[in-house]
């Protein structure tokens, strides 16, 4: 987004490209620790004329999971900001960003996080240090390999809770990446065993079709062969395909013999299929599953045939981060923030609007007072807690990395910056 400009005065500026952009949710601190979630899961598909400018992207679906990975690294700044042992007089602040689940806007908030908003910087050469030290996300493989693909070479480590692609392990090409999720080199193998277990020697396949789905496969399909299981199809999916191609994944699957279904899909794929399969009357069959869905109650409630019924798979771990689960459901720090995406999530969670226009669409005013006690819904629900307790870890990384860096013992050498390079 900084490109360096050869002006007339033989001088070098940065210069910002395109508009600045403003986290969503911010606290100031002494040190900024940077955060990339997913607040929406989708964005409008606009046509590009390739004549004008295109419009910025419109994100479309809220999820409230990434409203808990914040209120969980809140929590975990909070925490370590009361600590008298770690970072003693050291505040952590944080700058979060919405990447909508894409590479592209993801890349773009990685680059402000690291360059700041300053519309050309006021030092000759560029060399001020970046604004955060580390950045937490994201939650999709592919997303998360773009990002350490262009902020890599500074050095910022970029410290995922989710994203579990085998890929990402790869140290020559994202030297910065860090993850508190085990990879898919152990989940592939993983679920070869569990089908061979069970003596299911015929299956088909459905991958997600990007990083994540499709490395996942590969390598189960790799360790499947060699365990002599037969794969009668894998068929990709995702959610942009059109009707027609999913109608294709639909006969393929009724015209198949085999009666178990591999899905190396997430939750937000399944809600689709399940909805598409139920239309279809495809039913009867084995699943098995990943950790992208496989625990996901969400799933479970808009399965309303139960065409997942009896599916197994493979899930993180059960924890507990004492206290997490109350400071979640208490809001106030994500209202205190007073921002945008605050009034768009308590609309959302409450179906009602704060302004009404003319075409509101007959809902209910909100007053502020709703309350959560009441609420069943996807905020609510702390089944992802082994996630939430790795992003809590992502942040507890950070904070001891710093303590190190900074020569913590009673009190810390604020005064200097950490050099991104000894962090990673
Ligand atoms: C800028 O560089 C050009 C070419 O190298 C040179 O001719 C010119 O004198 C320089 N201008 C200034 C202000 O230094
Ligand atoms: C950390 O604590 C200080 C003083 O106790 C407070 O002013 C500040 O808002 C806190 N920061 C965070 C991020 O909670
Ligand atoms: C931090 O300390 C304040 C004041 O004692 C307390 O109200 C708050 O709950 C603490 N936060 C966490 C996350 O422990
Ligand atoms: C699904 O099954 C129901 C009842 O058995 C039937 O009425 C319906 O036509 C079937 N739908 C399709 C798409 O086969």
């Amino acid at each position: 987004m900084a490109i360096i400009n050869f002006s007339r005065a033989n001088k070098t500026t940065c210069i910002l490209r395109g508009e600045p952009e403003y986290p969503h949710i911010w606290k100031n601190g002494d040190i900024i620790v940077g955060a990339i979630f997913p607040f929406h899961s989708s964005w409008e598909i606009t046509e590009s004329s390739y004549s004008s400018r295109p419009p910025s992207m419109k994100c479309l679906s809220l999820d409230f999971r990434a409203f808990q990975y914040s209120q969980t690294l809140i929590f975990a700044t909070e925490e370590i900001n009361n600590s008298s042992s770690l970072l003693p007089g050291v505040t952590l602040g944080y700058k979060i960003y919405d990447t909508c689940g894409s590479a592209a806007l993801g890349v773009k908030m990685a680059m402000t996080l690291m360059n700041g908003n300053e519309k050309s910087a006021t030092d000759d050469n560029c060399t001020k240090p970046a604004q955060v030290q580390a950045i937490l996300g994201e939650t999709y493989s592919s997303v998360s390999m773009a990002i350490s693909k262009s902020i890599g070479p500074f050095s910022i480590p970029l410290i995922s809770y989710y994203a579990t692609c085998e890929c990402l392990s790869d140290k020559t090409k994202y030297p910065s990446f860090l993850r508190t999720v085990p990879s898919d080199y152990y989940q592939s193998r993983a679920l070869a065993e569990m089908v061979k277990h069970f003596g299911w020697t015929w299956v088909g396949a459905i991958r997600r079709d990007d990083d994540y789905g499709n490395n996942g496969m590969a390598t189960f399909t790799k360790i499947a062969e060699q365990l002599g299981i037969c794969l009668e199809y894998s068929l990709p999916f995702f959610k942009t395909y059109s009707q027609d191609k999913v109608l294709r994944i639909v006969e393929q699957i009724k015209s198949s013999t085999s009666r178990v279904i591999v899905g190396f899909l997430t939750q937000w794929d399944l809600e689709i299929l399940v909805q598409v399969f139920s239309e279809h009357n495809i039913t009867g069959y084995q699943w098995v599953g990943t950790e992208g869905w496989i625990a996901d109650p969400i799933v479970a409630t808009r399965d309303k045939h139960n065409i997942l019924q009896g599916a197994i798979g493979l899930a993180i771990p059960k924890t507990k981060v004492s206290g997490l689960d109350d400071f979640i459901l208490d809001v106030k720090p994500l209202k205190s923030v007073g921002s945008a995406i605050f009034t768009k999530f308590w609309e959302s969670l409450f179906n009602c609007k704060y302004t009404m226009q003319n075409d509101s669409e007959n809902l209910p005013v909100c007053t502020g007072e709703e309350t959560l006690s009441e609420m069943e819904n996807a905020f609510t629900d702390m089944s992802l807690m082994p996630i939430f307790s790795n992003v809590y870890k992502g942040v507890y990384a950070v904070a001891h990395t710093l303590h190190d860096l900074l020569g913590c013992k009673q009190s810390c050498q604020t005064n200097k910056q950490p050099d991104p390079f000894t962090v990673s």
